[in-house]
């Protein structure tokens, strides 16, 4: 198993996960002191598609005696938004509604640019602009909102990002990173760009505002490089919640952005969506007399994966999808059928919203 911020390979052991990144599992305890705020615990974390966290308690007590926190997470423009991408925005949407949150979103546009070979500036330009509206489409608040982008707001990134840089060794990035010596030195400095919005409110600011960042478990290790860095400069280090990563269309593996095969994109038409499920891994038999003989396999059938994950919230409904597929009642095809419906619902109301998004684009990017 490989799990670094470019490149996520093999069967993911999530349990492992925790063990080596130093994390901690989300338990019912964490999630009854979170409900006691919200009154509902979304079904990310029902269904531990949100399995791990740091110091959500310290953040929790912070704002247990009035201290609210900030929302920060991001997405490093390289190509359109696939249905992956949606899950912690979708979450932090919520957190968002529910505590009054303010969301600090970074569009780092050098990110993929220096890491990628076939990426220019004017190719992440363009697609932070997409990628801007599928973020606005998900219902952030544009008064809470505000939109870091970093070749555009380095004037006020900068100063934080060279703080927070000279705590961090070349040799500490090389490790984290696997890193060598022929790699460029924009790639190496990377790390202080993304661990500076975690402090940046703060800072502009001048007080010590606690900062919760929903995120895939991929991007950790940025932060967990940071962490250290944090106190040295008079700040609380940020609590994260780590959310596993969305099945790709293919047998195994996660859905990428760099392989449109695996990948159902945000702006998929009706007809793409439907031919993309329909040839998706399946949890099936190979014939229908077995499937109604021994069932399916829900758990690794990849229509099953998209109910669960974004396109059915409701608990019932997906365990009666759940048991009918299990037991054969349910064939593959009518898994299928589910998923596509809803699926078809889910992007022509995120679609529609996108254009929306338009008109309020300006009022996310933040101005100083
Ligand atoms: N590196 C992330 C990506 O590749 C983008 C990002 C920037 C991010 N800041 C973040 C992700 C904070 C999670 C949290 O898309």
């Amino acid at each position: 198993m490989v799990v670094t911020p470019w490149e996520v390979k093999g069967d993911v052991d999530y349990d492992r996960l925790v063990k080596e990144f130093g994390t901690e599992k989300i338990d019912s305890a964490l999630l009854k002191r979170i409900e006691k705020h919200t009154g509902e615990i979304h079904f990310m974390l029902r269904r531990n598609i949100f399995f791990s966290h740091r110091d959500m308690n310290w953040l929790l007590n912070e704002y247990e005696k009035g201290s609210k926190f900030f929302l920060y997470t991001g997405r490093a423009p390289s190509g359109p938004v696939h249905l992956g991408h949606l899950i912690p925005w979708v979450f932090a949407k919520w957190i968002q509604d529910k505590f009054g949150a303010e969301m600090w979103f970074q569009f780092p546009d050098e990110e993929k640019f220096l890491l990628k070979d076939n990426l220019s500036l004017e190719d992440t330009a363009k697609y932070t602009r997409e990628n801007m509206l599928d973020v606005i489409a998900l219902g952030f608040d544009p008064k809470k909102t505000h939109f870091l982008i970093d070749t555009k707001h380095a004037g006020i990134m900068y100063k934080e990002a060279v703080r927070i840089a000279k705590h961090i060794t070349f040799s500490t990035i090389k490790a984290s990173f696997g890193f060598t010596d022929s790699t460029n030195i924009g790639a190496i400095f990377y790390t202080a760009m993304q661990a500076t919005p975690a402090i940046l409110p703060s800072a502009m600011k001048k007080k010590n505002i606690p900062c919760l960042i929903p995120l895939g478990i991929d991007q950790d290790v940025h932060f967990r490089v940071a962490r250290d860095v944090y106190p040295k400069l008079g700040y609380y280090k940020p609590a994260i919640l780590h959310s596993k990563f969305m099945a790709g269309l293919k047998e195994g593996g996660k859905m990428s952005a760099s392989d449109p095969m695996s990948a159902i994109y945000t702006t998929d038409t009706p007809a793409e969506a439907k031919k993309k499920i329909n040839n998706a891994f399946s949890g099936g038999r190979d014939t229908v007399e077995e499937h109604r003989k021994l069932g399916g396999n829900p758990d690794i059938d990849v229509p099953f994966q998209y109910l669960r994950m974004l396109l059915e919230p409701d608990d019932k409904k997906l365990k009666k999808i759940y048991d009918d597929y299990k037991s054969g009642k349910m064939l593959s095809g009518e898994m299928k059928q589910i998923c596509i419906e809803k699926l078809n619902t889910f992007l022509a109301a995120h679609q529609k919203k996108r254009e929306e998004a338009k008109k309020l684009l300006d009022r996310f990017i933040f101005k100083e």
